[in-house]
């Protein structure tokens, strides 16, 4: 029995639930989508969902209706809406579950947006790798069309919409926006320069709304429980529930949704079962692969936007990820590195060069060929790329190495005095065979 109400997991928790549109209607599926369309206007959507609170949960937490105002209202061209399923950040896995278990909650999600910004064309730009998941939003977007949720004049309203399913071709910086908007349009997805913003030029330069799978999937939600119920989950600043992935070594690693503002310790304590025999931990990356590290002492911060900023990280795409004390944090700071360095576009030098300098330092000190200087060296690569790329992923890339190095110097000094990992003693053996 779950601790809290669920919501965007609760169909999906009734044990033979399929996620087919016949079930998802018999919850309540596609009555808030009518609602709008029958008698709410855009204009008012828009504010009911600023009024929620509800803050994007793609990785920035940007303010959703807000976001949705930005489209200028009386543009004569088409307008389009992309939901992004890229969801590429290691360690989040809770778009996946939310496309695979009940993908309507989403497309519905999608119409409402659609309707409120004025849009008639949506995509679903869905990562490379699922498959599965593919498969189902095709047939949930076809039963849609099948049931006239989805086509020309949706229930009788004169409102039309398209929605398109889009793969991508497994690329993680495509799920960085405007990457995604250039993939869409048939180019190498690499990040544009902002602004200008997708809002005025999107896809096709044309006012484009990005919005995450979990964002679109609380709306209907929203508009059938009003703003209020949403807002008075979580905190002031960070409403609503919130799906955390949380993986590493947790006795119980999955996919949790809780009210915004629980503390880290209630998360890995109570909801994924303590840590893993018992062990002591050592670290937590609170929002996926480009959040900074924190530590043991950070186990009472919230897990809401701000308190994480405070603490210096970021909830980003709500992916927590535990380690232990038997990890060693330049290794974890160099795997994460070399998922950074195969990532980077190459559109800018800063982010392309540095992430392989960042890599081949932290190799050196984790096979036991590092050098005291090394430590100055990564703060000042990391400081030349910090601010100086075309898109976020540059300051991700920097975030591991700053952050074990603020909370965990002694160990990586420990490596260059000792001249070996202390935590992965036989890796070192087999490297020093190597030299
Ligand atoms: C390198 C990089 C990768 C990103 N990957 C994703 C992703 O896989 N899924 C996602 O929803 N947002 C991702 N984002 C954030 C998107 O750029 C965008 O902010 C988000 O989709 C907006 O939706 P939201 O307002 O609903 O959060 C990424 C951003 C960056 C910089
Ligand atoms: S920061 Fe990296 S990933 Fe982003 S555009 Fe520049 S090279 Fe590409």
């Amino acid at each position: 029995m779950p601790k809290y109400e669920l919501v965007l997991l609760k169909n999906m928790a009734q044990p033979g639930y399929t996620g087919a549109l016949d079930e998802y209607r018999k919850t309540g599926g596609y009555t808030a989508f009518e609602k709008v369309l029958k008698g709410i206007p855009p204009s008012e959507v828009i504010e009911l969902v600023k009024k929620s609170g509800l803050r994007g949960r793609g990785g920035a937490g940007f303010p959703t209706g807000m976001k949705w105002s930005f489209i200028p209202k009386d543009h004569p061209g088409p307008k389009y809406l992309c939901c992004n399923a890229d969801e590429s950040e290691p360690g989040t896995y809770k778009d996946r579950q939310l496309i695979e278990n009940d993908p309507h909650q989403m497309l519905e999600g999608i119409g409402i947006a659609c309707y409120a910004i004025g849009s008639h064309h949506a995509y679903v730009y869905i990562r490379g790798e699922f498959d599965l998941g593919a498969e189902i939003i095709q047939r949930a977007i076809d039963e849609a069309y099948e049931a006239k949720l989805f086509g020309k004049n949706i229930f009788g309203t004169g409102f039309d919409l398209d929605v398109v399913l889009h793969r991508g071709a497994g690329a993680y910086i495509c799920g960085e926006e405007t990457a995604l908007l250039e993939s869409i349009e048939g180019k190498r997805g690499k990040p544009r320069t902002k602004p200008p913003f997708p809002a005025t030029h999107g896809l096709y330069q044309k006012p484009t709304v990005v919005n995450n799978v979990e964002t679109l999937a609380n709306i209907p939600y929203i508009i059938n429980r009003g703003p209020e119920w949403f807002a008075s989950l979580g905190t002031p600043k960070s409403a609503g529930m919130r799906v955390f992935c949380v993986s590493g070594h947790v006795n119980r690693p999955g996919n949790y949704e809780v009210p915004m503002g629980i503390t880290m310790r209630e998360m890995i304590y109570e909801h994924a079962g303590g840590m893993r025999g018992g062990k002591q931990l050592k670290a937590i990356i609170p929002g996926g692969a480009s959040a900074p590290f924190l530590t043991q002492e950070h186990l009472d911060v919230k897990m809401d936007f701000e308190s994480i900023a405070q603490a210096g990280s970021m909830l980003g795409s709500g992916a927590v990820t535990v380690m232990d004390e038997d990890t060693c944090m330049i290794w974890a700071a160099m795997n994460l590195m070399e998922f950074f360095h195969h990532e980077s576009c190459g559109k800018c030098t800063p982010c392309r060069e540095g992430s392989a300098w960042l890599l081949k330092i932290l190799q050196r000190i984790e096979y036991g060929q590092g050098r005291m200087e090394d430590l100055d060296l990564l703060v000042s690569l990391s400081k030349r790329i910090e601010g100086r790329t075309v898109c976020a992923f540059g300051d991700a890339e920097i975030a591991p190495v700053l952050s074990t190095l603020k909370h965990f110097r002694q160990e990586y000094e420990t490596h260059i005095q000792e001249r070996r990992c202390p935590f992965r003693p036989n890796v070192v053996l087999a490297m020093a065979g190597g030299h």
